[in-house]
């Protein structure tokens, strides 16, 4: 199998440095066209879409450039996808579990089936490619939730939480990028249709992973606990974010298990230790 990873960013990059059956573009992509050319040259069975706009510094930089983010999130992964269904080449696109607010409908989890309810412009743009993308044969939609890895990268959840003074105690489901990397795989693979929730079965607080984090890398660690109500009251971050739990029944359908979080999240800090030294 030859993959075609779009999007020389922190995921696409480090599914390229994995996976020995990849190619990355970094080509900036304006039009079908662009990626027909790219089709054409590298002849993938099959394209991994990393390329989005997620925000710099942070996601709260789409709130004012609605335009840009909506052209990286919302015409750009269908762009994407006509050239590759004009190919007859399955398209995985990385979607977000960010576009659910709050409790599920059933009191219970998120499932690839339920509705979102997506406030910021970013989540907004994400989900209405989703939406599309969901109709079409031939395309698969992955989505991960605040990336947890071993390498540090600005994006790393660890790295994010274990660097704020204040950190509000949320629980959530998260994607450990190792694991998300060997599902991202199967889903090419199989050519898996439809949407995936690539989250780690389970969930987990802010307060559990900096406690891992004071055991196994960092015992002088300290932070002040603060509520969500202050994180937007305090200037600490424009829109309340989205916090929620999901789960997933499709990738039990296609035969894809994911480690329990819990048991994932210690084996992760165990190696991101070992990155630090
Ligand atoms: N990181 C997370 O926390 C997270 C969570 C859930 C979902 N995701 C999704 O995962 C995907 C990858 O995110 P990431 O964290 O790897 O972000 P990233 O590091 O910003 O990578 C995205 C890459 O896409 C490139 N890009 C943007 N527009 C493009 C275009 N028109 N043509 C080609 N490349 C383009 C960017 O280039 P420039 O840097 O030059 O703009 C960047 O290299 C995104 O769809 C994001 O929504 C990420």
């Amino acid at each position: 199998m030859k993959i075609l990873i779009l999007g020389k960013g922190y995921i696409g990059r480090r599914c390229a440095d994995t996976w020995n059956d990849a190619v990355i573009s970094d080509k900036f992509i304006k039009s079908t066209e662009d990626v027909l050319q790219l089709l054409d040259k590298h002849s993938p069975d099959v394209v991994l879409n990393a390329a989005g706009v997620v925000g710099k510094p942070n996601v709260d930089w789409c709130e004012t450039h609605q335009l840009e983010t909506i052209e990286g999130n919302t015409v750009l992964p269908l762009l994407i996808a006509k050239a590759c269904q004009a190919r007859n080449v399955y398209l995985l696109h990385i979607g977000t579990g960010c576009i659910f607010y709050g409790e599920a409908p059933d009191g219970e989890a998120w499932t690839e089936d339920d509705y979102a309810n997506p406030v910021a412009v970013y989540t907004r743009c994400k989900y209405a490619a989703d939406l599309a993308l969901a109709t079409m044969d031939n395309v698969g939609i992955g989505r991960i939730r605040m990336p947890i890895d071993h390498i540090p990268h600005k994006a790393n959840l660890i790295d994010k939480v274990a660097s704020f003074k204040r950190v509000i105690d949320v629980d959530n489901s998260v994607t450990i990028i190792e694991d998300m990397m060997q599902v991202f795989h199967q889903l090419l693979e199989k050519r898996a249709s439809g949407v995936f929730h690539v989250t780690n079965p389970g969930s987990i607080k802010h307060k559990e992973i900096l406690s891992l984090y004071e055991k196994y890398v960092d015992s002088q660690h300290n932070n002040e606990w603060i509520t969500e109500e202050q994180l937007v009251s305090q200037g600490l971050a424009d829109k309340k974010r989205s916090n929620n739990i999901m789960v997933s029944h499709n990738l039990a359908k296609v035969g894809i298990s994911m480690r329990p979080i819990m048991e994932a999240m210690e084996d992760t800090m165990k190696k991101y230790a070992k990155y630090k030294k």
